[in-house]
């Protein structure tokens, strides 16, 4: 089968870096045709510099990278340096890219590729809150059915919340963005952290990636290492989630996945649970279905991927 055309939407982010690295990684099943960046993690000067860092880490100088949206569509930016550092990389000493952002804006990229591409054949990455991604739908609204489907980490419903006690952070930024992604009608694919929850780097996964031996290898334990720090203390867990790349592993290897169809609609107007994503899980309402809501990982599997694709770079 010819390798899937994805646009990859990111705020990197050490797990953001893993997700991107192992698509370069993966040229058999994946054809990056360019990476926006938006602001998330960390304000988008230093996403659309860290995604670019990472390309030059990959020896992927070649790969179009754009700068998008510098704040959620209705809400100040909230960020997430007490998890990734003040620079969303923290870990490794990586030095500074020399290749260059691109002058086109991600939001006309996204547009232009979806209106120029036949339908039905990108799909589109999202590994942030989701303001580039609903800025083009709502300016061209005709590329939805054009979209072969979107796949995204955000949310969660048995686990609830990680940036407030009910708001997963990607959804939280920018919960209206999520609502017009939500209400699209483009196919999701949702990674919740019900499932990234069992997505954990534990010290033998980490000494695995260090074990590469490259310097690939050696960046992602460092990025690991770091910000294992902080989940492991919060939750008292063996080791930190790894979110974001679920949703590039899950194109590789789909089967490394279990989740059921539901419908989940997006909290906009309650302070108090903001950016909730309620999630029929159960089929209590008849609203209409939208959403592959993923609950289940084989994760051994997917870090044996992990590992044996990084080491490809
Ligand atoms: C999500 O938020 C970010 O901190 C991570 O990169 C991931 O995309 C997890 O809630
Ligand atoms: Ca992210």
């Amino acid at each position: 089968m010819a390798p899937r055309k994805i646009i990859i939407d990111t705020d990197p982010g050490q797990d953001d870096a893993v997700a991107i690295l192992l698509a370069l990684a993966s040229p058999d099943e994946i054809d990056l045709l360019g990476i926006t960046a938006v602001a998330g993690n960390v304000p988008l000067a230093l996403t659309q510099k860290n995604a670019r860092i990472v390309c030059e880490l990959a020896g992927r100088r070649d790969v179009a990278v754009f700068a998008g949206c510098d704040r959620p569509l209705n809400r100040p930016l909230v960020t997430a340096e007490h998890v990734h550092g003040k620079t969303g990389l923290d870990g490794p000493t990586l030095p500074d890219p020399t290749m260059t952002l691109q002058d086109q804006h991600g939001v006309d990229f996204i547009i232009d590729t979806l209106r120029r591409e036949p339908a039905g054949t990108v799909t589109l990455c999202a590994l942030g809150p989701l303001t580039n991604l609903a800025t083009a739908l709502t300016r061209a609204p005709e590329i939805a059915e054009k979209i072969a489907e979107i796949i995204l980490m955000g949310g969660a419903y048995f686990e609830v919340g990680n940036i407030t006690p009910t708001a997963e952070f990607n959804i939280y930024v920018d919960p209206d963005a999520a609502k017009i992604v939500f209400q699209s009608g483009v196919p999701l694919v949702v990674m919740p952290l019900d499932v990234t929850h069992k997505a954990l780097v534990t010290p033998a996964r980490t000494a695995a990636f260090r074990d590469i031996a490259t310097p690939v290898g050696d960046a992602v334990a460092e990025m690991t290492d770091f910000f294992e720090r902080f989940d492991k203390e919060k939750y008292g867990s063996e080791g930190a989630p790894l979110h974001d790349p679920c949703v590039t592993a899950y194109l590789i290897q789909p089967d490394l996945f279990r989740g059921r169809h539901i419908n989940v609609e997006i909290e906009t107007t309650s302070e108090l649970t903001m950016g909730m994503t309620v999630a029929d899980w159960w089929g209590i309402t008849d609203r209409p279905k939208n959403a592959l809501f993923i609950g289940d990982i084989d994760a051994g599997g997917f870090f044996d991927l992990l590992t044996t694709r990084l080491a490809r770079l």
